[in-house]
């Protein structure tokens, strides 16, 4: 299939014959795993044109040279990819899966989350928004009374920065309800002019952040992506190629919880490739799910809550000064950021452990790991116990307090998640997390100005500091990705 039928201009020739060409387009794919145009050279190329047009660059080299430039190339990168990426989408698009999703899947959840009184839906590739906010319709309308008062979480995530832009609108055409009732959209919606704005009920739990799925890795609680209930990851994979998917389907089954679901496209239900899932054949829809514990069929079951976590006791510690614990040597943060992380080229990054783990169990650092395995696990209170038992122990370990704010969000607990995350900061300004994660929690209250104040102190951390490193030590999001990060979020708070 050819985007375009029309015979190339001169500019697209120009391209296609320029020598920088292939390697302009190995970095395309290596960015956005879109494979798919490994074969659409016309297609690319004319896309190239356009953008090279528009900001006036002559030829695949200068291009090149500028994608790949630090100030300048992540926002380029970001123009291009809005234009590469295919965003076709539309509410309760192939209905089979979600009668799956309001028969099987969502009142199996429920069941088993009504201890916690907690939801997490993620859609992975969400392109507008149509499908995160199809899952808050039918969440809010059909299973309303079921979770009132829970913290339920339906987080929207793609590559494309308008897309997003977008979603957060959550404005429509006509063309975007195609298989909805116009009763439904009248319910869930108010007409603007030619176009329907979502009434803001069924706004209220849904939010959208950047994600590429290739690049960022996940499970990552810093990012905001672990301990789901529910992953959609519809016709997003289609366009990858079969080694990049492979190395994605495990990162998704760790992102969920025991016994969450993983939906995929309905075309593109390779069964093989989710052998490590369950596999749950419904009228229409193939459905998989992480199942590590033996299990009850599918169907409303009540899962026993889980155990608390028993923390292992402390050791004793290195007493500073008026008995409080030492703080940790101080370091800078060049010496913290000295080794380097393989990173495959074009493929996601699965998680890999923090770099620098004591094997001894009664390290801070190791206990610290499991704290945040539990937390990327998405077992919060087993998390939030792990990070109390260290803070007890070492009141002064700013991760372990940053952790606590992670797990206290992931709980709703907004207060202590804020006074959490100063906390951690006040332990140790040089961790770049905490800012950002602040700027996050401020951006979300409305507190522009203080969100601004955090990221830029994230970005002058990042001053200076080598892209392919990880962002604080032992994390997995690393520099070149922390930046990108942050400068979106500038903008989008109105700061950059
Ligand atoms: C065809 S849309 C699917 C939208 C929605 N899931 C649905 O099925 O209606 C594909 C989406 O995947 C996004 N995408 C492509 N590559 C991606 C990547 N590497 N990481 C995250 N999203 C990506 C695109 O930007 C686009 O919005």
């Amino acid at each position: 299939m050819s985007l375009f039928t029309a015979n190339p201009s001169p500019a697209v020739t120009a391209i296609l014959e320029d020598p920088a060409f292939p390697r302009l387009k190995v970095l395309v794919i290596d960015t956005t795993g879109m494979e798919f145009y490994r074969d659409k050279d016309a297609d690319l190329a004319r896309i190239l044109a356009e953008r090279m047009d528009e900001i006036g660059v002559a030829d695949c080299g200068g291009y090149l040279h500028l994608l790949q430039d630090p100030a300048q190339g992540k926002a380029e990168m970001d123009a291009l990819i809005a234009e590469l990426t295919i965003g076709e989408t539309y509410f309760f698009r192939h209905k089979e899966q979600f009668d799956a999703l309001r028969e099987l899947i969502l009142p199996e959840v429920i069941e088993r989350n009504k201890m916690v009184r907690r939801l997490r839906i993620w859609s992975a590739g969400c392109a507008t928004g149509p499908e995160p906010y199809s899952v808050a319709i039918m969440l809010e309308r059909e299973f309303g009374e079921r979770i009132a008062g829970w913290h339920v979480t339906v987080l929207g995530t793609d590559i494309n920065q308008k897309f997003l832009t977008r979603a957060r609108e959550g404005r429509y055409d006509e063309w975007a309800f195609r298989t909805m009732s116009d009763s439904l959209r009248a319910a869930c919606f108010e007409r603007v002019g030619n176009q329907w704005q979502i009434r803001s009920e069924f706004k209220r739990h849904v939010s959208f952040q950047y994600h590429n799925l290739i690049k960022s890795p996940f499970p990552s609680l810093a990012d905001n992506i672990a301990g789901f209930d529910i992953i959609i990851c519809r016709n997003v994979i289609i366009y990858f190629s079969q080694p990049t998917v492979e190395a994605l389907v495990p990162c998704f089954r760790e992102t969920l919880n025991d016994g969450g679901w993983l939906i995929m496209g309905h075309a593109e239900p390779n069964q093989r490739l989710f052998s490590s899932f369950r596999t749950v054949n419904t009228p229409g829809a193939v459905l998989y799910q992480r199942v590590d514990r033996p299990q009850e069929p599918p169907g409303p079951v009540a899962m026993p809550p889980q155990a608390p976590f028993s923390a292992p006791k402390a050791p004793p510690l290195p007493v500073g000064r008026g008995g409080l614990p030492a703080p940790a040597p101080v370091t800078s943060r060049r010496s913290m950021l000295l080794s380097k992380p393989a990173r495959p080229k074009s493929a996601p990054v699965p998680s890999p452990s923090p770099a620098v783990v004591p094997a001894d169990p009664s390290q801070p650092g190791y206990r610290l790991k499991v704290a945040r395995d539990l937390a990327d696990s998405g077992q919060w209170e087993k998390a939030a116990a792990a990070c109390d038992a260290i803070i007890a122990a070492v009141p002064l370990d700013a991760w372990a307090h940053f952790y606590r704010a992670m797990v206290h969000e992931q709980l709703g607990e907004d207060d202590q998640c804020e006074k959490a995350l100063r906390r951690a900061i006040y332990l140790d300004r040089r961790l770049v997390l905490p800012h950002y994660h602040l700027g996050l929690f401020l951006a979300r209250k409305e507190d522009v100005a203080g969100a601004v104040r955090s990221f830029r102190n994230a970005q002058a951390l990042l001053t200076g500091l080598a892209d392919e490193h990880p962002v604080d030590p032992g994390e997995k999001i690393t520099v070149g990705q922390m930046r990108e990060a942050v400068a979106m979020h500038l903008k989008l708070v109105g700061g950059a």
